[in-house]
């Protein structure tokens, strides 16, 4: 039997590789695209320094790793190393652990050290649609939909700190999102208003191995918002996505959120959800 070696990360390589797990292990029951790891370690500048991010790695690839910041963590581990889950929380120590319903493994290991549910905390429901057929998006008078391009920066980092403010989302951190694997131009789209501005977003991770692309994330400038601009953008880019091959979407919403809503007039379904687990 081959024995599971940890080291600690040592930069972006070993993103690309805690990338390569999540595209190798993706079901319904693993809560991690590899969208979601180029969006939460770039949207941000000046985070690394209290974060800390170990791999665990057998026949040369990783089949385990830990993300933990404060007292939070999260993991991803291989269904298949499932001992490994436990090596993860013994290593990081955490108060609270975010974990899709699915992933069994994780939660027995979590249970096994004493981890309850934290029924008061939010959580995410995942819900998915096919790409088969998207409709056309509808866009008011004047208002166009297309990708966002490396000139437009500055007006895609505006419309996302409007629809998130206060954000700490800058020019600098949303060029090395745009520099990470697997970011396409093609599929970060925006609605342009008459006047020159963003209006709305929606960016798409394309995971192609699995046919899976996640939006992440999505806004309309509160200036905006009740057009169906939001629900015109997403259209757009998961189009766009289906033309790329993705042939299924998936999004994480927050439980009583808005965005729930749009989300079901898109289509989308849930399949899963989080469950905070805390350290008594
Ligand atoms: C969620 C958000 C993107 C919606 O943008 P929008 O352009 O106003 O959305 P749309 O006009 O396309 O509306 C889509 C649906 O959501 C509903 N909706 C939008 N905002 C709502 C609100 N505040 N309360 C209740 N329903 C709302 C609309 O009524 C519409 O439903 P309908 O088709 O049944 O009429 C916007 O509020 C936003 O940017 N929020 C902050 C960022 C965010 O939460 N992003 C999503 C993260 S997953």
């Amino acid at each position: 039997m081959v024995k599971a070696v940890e080291r600690q990360y040592t930069g972006p390589a070993d993103l690309r590789a805690m990338q390569s797990l999540a595209e190798r292990i993706w079901s319904p029951a693993s809560h991690c695209h590899v969208g979601d790891l180029a969006w939460q370690r770039f949207e941000h500048v000046g985070r690394e320094p209290a974060w800390r991010t170990r791999l665990w790695e057998a026949d040369g690839q990783v089949v385990a790793w830990g993300w933990a910041e404060a007292g939070h963590l999260s993991l991803l581990v291989d269904p298949a190393w499932p001992e490994l889950a436990g090596s993860v929380l013994d290593w990081a120590s955490p108060s609270e652990v975010k974990v899709l319903d699915g992933e069994k493994h994780v939660i027995t290991a979590l249970e096994r050290r004493g981890f309850q549910v934290a029924s008061d905390a939010p959580f995410h429901h995942y819900m998915s649609r096919s790409l088969a057929e998207v409709p056309s998006p509808a866009l008011p008078d004047g208002f166009v939909a297309r990708p966002a391009g490396s000139a437009d920066v500055d007006r895609r980092v505006e419309v996302h700190r409007a629809a998130w403010h206060p954000s700490r989302v800058t020019v600098e951190s949303y060029r090395n999102v745009m520099a990470a694997w697997p970011y396409r131009g093609s599929l970060d789209w925006v609605v342009e208003a008459p006047d020159g501005r963003f209006a709305a977003y929606c960016l798409i991770w394309l995971d192609a191995v699995n046919s899976v692309a996640e939006l992440e994330p999505v806004g309309t400038d509160p200036a905006f918002r009740g057009m169906g601009l939001a629900t015109a953008v997403c259209l757009a880019a998961m189009r766009a996505a289906s033309e790329a091959g993705a042939e299924q979407a998936i999004v994480y919403p927050v439980d009583g959120y808005p965005a729930v809503k749009l989300y079901q007039g898109l289509g989308f379904t849930p399949y899963a959800r989080t469950f905070t687990y805390r350290r008594p």
